[in-house]
């Protein structure tokens, strides 16, 4: 097990100006003590900060005894991990094909007038930061938007001011979840056709996704909110970051894992049929947020 740093381990250099050290050691401590990876340390620093400061990647460089190119390489890799400051709220916007196809430059050139910026800018007010992307898996309902983690369907320019209010204002759960743009899932099992929707434990204020699942010798269930791109999660025990996990379906207790691995980290990817048509792929890794909607 990798020694615990303390502050008074780390020289001060000129690189190092971050003011919460003790914040920063306990980050990389937690992790390097449950054995976590690199993606799991950087994915709690940008929770916490927002985004990925210079002088905090050289000190994890420092701790965890990687080189500050690999660091940057898996920095740089993923999406979610942002080298500059963002704005308290993230507007993503899909230009991929099917959206580009179905209206996306009208929605982007929109949100760039709204908020006076152009896509990879951040308000000057820090309030919004807006970027595009290739395919967010959910081509059937372009034009996507995702807005501080919640995915919007077919948007329309018109909606566009309505939306950026509703940010502003901060989304609510309830209210989310009567929100036709941000759609629902309701899930089968591919191996017995059951549903595995659970009415009895509500994410989201919606019944969740019920599934099984084990690691280190216990099993038990784990909810998954049935909203398209929250990550709201729940299980009956601990489990660490990175891990991978076999998920079962509750019914037949077959295994959900598909033959396709994660894009993002190379995991496998659970998958279960949407009611109504399409299949649901969600990485098996604990963290990766990657997950994929086809729509029949
Ligand atoms: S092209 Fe926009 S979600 Fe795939």
């Amino acid at each position: 097990m990798k020694k615990e740093v303390l502050v008074s381990d780390i020289a001060p250099t000129e690189s190092c100006r971050h003011p919460d050290m003790t914040n920063l050691l306990r980050i990389i401590n937690k992790h390097n003590a449950a054995g976590g990876g690199l993606i799991a340390i950087l994915g709690e620093i940008q929770d916490e900060y927002g985004y990925l400061p210079e002088d905090v990647l050289r000190i994890v460089s420092d701790q965890s005894g990687r080189s500050l190119v690999d660091i940057y390489g898996v920095a740089t890799f993923y999406r979610s991990f942002s080298l500059k400051p963002r704005g308290r709220h993230l507007v993503c916007a899909c230009l991929g094909t099917a959206c580009h196809v179905r209206g996306a430059p009208r929605i982007v050139d929109e949100l760039e007038r709204q908020l006076g910026i152009k896509a990879g800018e951040t308000t000057a007010d820090k309030e919004f930061t807006l970027e595009t992307v290739n395919c967010l898996g959910a081509c059937a309902l372009g034009p996507v938007v995702v807005i501080d983690g919640r995915y919007f369907s077919k948007v329309r320019q018109s909606r566009v001011g309505q939306l950026l209010d509703e940010a502003r204002n901060g989304f609510d759960s309830a209210e989310a979840a009567k929100d036709k743009r941000i759609f629902a899932l309701n899930v089968n099992c591919p191996h017995c056709n059951c549903g595995v929707m659970d009415e009895t434990f509500a994410l989201d204020g919606l019944p969740s996704i019920k599934v099984n699942v084990s690691h280190g010798g216990k099993e038990g269930a784990l909810w998954l909110s049935c909203l398209y791109g929250s990550y709201s999660v729940a299980a009956e025990f601990d489990i660490p970051a990175n891990v991978i996990v076999p998920f079962c379906c509750p019914h037949c207790e077959r295994e959900l894992t598909s033959a396709s691995t994660c894009s993002m980290c190379s995991a496998p990817m659970v998958h279960m049929l949407v009611q109504g048509g399409g299949t649901i792929q969600i990485c098996s890794r604990r963290g990766c947020r990657n997950h994929m909607l086809d729509v029949a």
